[in-house]
């Protein structure tokens, strides 16, 4: 039977809270993350990583997965990228037969690939287009319809066109990061474009971009006035922290993370990540994409990072693991990414010429 859509959006974990969302993030958001994210402290929202939608896609099986079997709890918002209406609007109907929370466009993405083809931070370069295609997509969805965007394409020029547009389609929750297309990972965020947004439209905004503790989102919350924030790399390397949120949230002392717990997170992830045939070097691959992050918080010179970005295999990955978590199990995993300790040099760094579509996709 077709899920009767809502047209509220779902109440948080905490009722009177801000909101809390893991931001959508292209092959690591799937279902196995979620569930691990959900053992931590589940956000109220998640969001999928987008379905591609072009004249001859399918919805990818492997998304649909975690709407369809999503086990976590909490609602999940399906994304999708493109720009052809008919396709677009196709795609939105053929999700609404799943227990999709809302239908979430995607007009952020930075890799070049990708807003080439006039899709995701591409479209930020064409109010016209996104006036019908949010046109077209208010229409195919009777329940909530919600957008995640930056805040402009090279510059902000169209920023108030774009609010209001999202406006005129009565967009049921924007999610916005605080940056360009063109400043990718790299720039500090715009949080003065983000309270201008809450300021100008009528739905509830989260507030994106470089929340990296409960602390962080107490004072971005305070600074822009948003209903929520959404948080994307630091819930990987911290998978608490909605759960640290909801006791800052609450005007509580937040629970510290021991290097023990980390361990255990990690082994998690491991075993959550293992399916019937993959290669363990692709696992050992995928697991240090995980632990680029985690390691902000490790130590403060990078040597966790270090030795782990030279393991090939899984007992060498779990042998740095004992070394840099178990041997001082009870130490605290810090809270902020300690200075200077990156995640992905190619990325996050000011001087960065480029980043991999490997790497950074949205
Ligand atoms: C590996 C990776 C994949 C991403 N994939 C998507 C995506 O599929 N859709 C999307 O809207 N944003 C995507 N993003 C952007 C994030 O949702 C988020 O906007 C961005 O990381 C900034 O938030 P943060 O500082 O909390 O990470 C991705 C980001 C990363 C790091």
């Amino acid at each position: 039977m077709t899920p009767v859509p809502a047209t509220a959006l779902p109440a948080g974990i905490v009722p009177g809270q801000p909101l809390t969302a893991l931001a959508p993030m292209q092959d690591v958001t799937d279902l196995p993350f979620m569930r691990v994210i959900a053992r931590h402290g589940a956000p109220d929202y998640y969001f999928t990583e987008f379905f591609r939608v072009h004249a001859q896609s399918r919805l990818e099986k492997h998304i649909l997965r975690s709407i369809d079997e999503n086990d976590t709890g909490r609602p999940v918002f399906a994304q999708l990228i493109g720009e052809d209406l008919e396709h677009m609007t196709r795609a939105a109907r053929e999700l609404l037969a799943h227990p999709v929370a809302a239908v979430d466009l995607n007009m952020g993405c930075p890799a070049p690939k990708v807003y080439k083809k006039n899709v995701g931070g591409g479209l930020l370069r064409d109010p016209a287009k996104i006036d019908s295609l949010l046109g077209a997509l208010r229409d195919a969805c009777p329940g909530l319809f919600t957008v995640k965007m930056r805040i402009g394409f090279e510059d902000t020029r169209h920023f108030e066109t774009i609010l209001g547009l999202i406006d005129k389609h009565r967009v049921d929750l924007l999610s916005l990061h605080g940056r360009t297309v063109k400043e990718m990972y790299r720039s500090e965020v715009h949080y003065e474009f983000i309270a201008r947004a809450v300021r100008a439209v009528r739905c509830p905004v989260l507030a994106n971009g470089n929340v990296t503790s409960a602390a962080t989102a107490v004072r971005v919350l305070r600074e822009t006035g948003a209903a929520g924030v959404m948080i994307g790399r630091h819930a990987i390397r911290n998978p608490w922290i909605f759960a640290q949120c909801r006791e800052a949230f609450a005007g509580r002392p937040v629970t510290p993370v021991t290097l023990g717990q980390v361990d255990a997170y990690v082994r998690g992830l491991y075993a959550a990540t293992e399916v019937p045939g993959l290669g363990e070097l692709i696992l050992v691959n995928k697991m240090k994409k995980y632990l680029n992050f985690v390691g902000q918080s490790v130590d403060p010179t990078g040597a966790f990072l270090h030795d782990m970005r030279r393991t090939r295999s899984r007992d060498e990955l779990f042998a740095v693991c004992d070394r840099h978590l178990l041997a001082e199990p009870d130490k605290v995993f810090s809270d902020e990414p300690y200075p200077g300790v990156v995640a992905r040099p190619n990325c996050e760094t000011p001087d960065a010429d480029g980043c991999s579509l490997d790497s950074v996709t949205a």
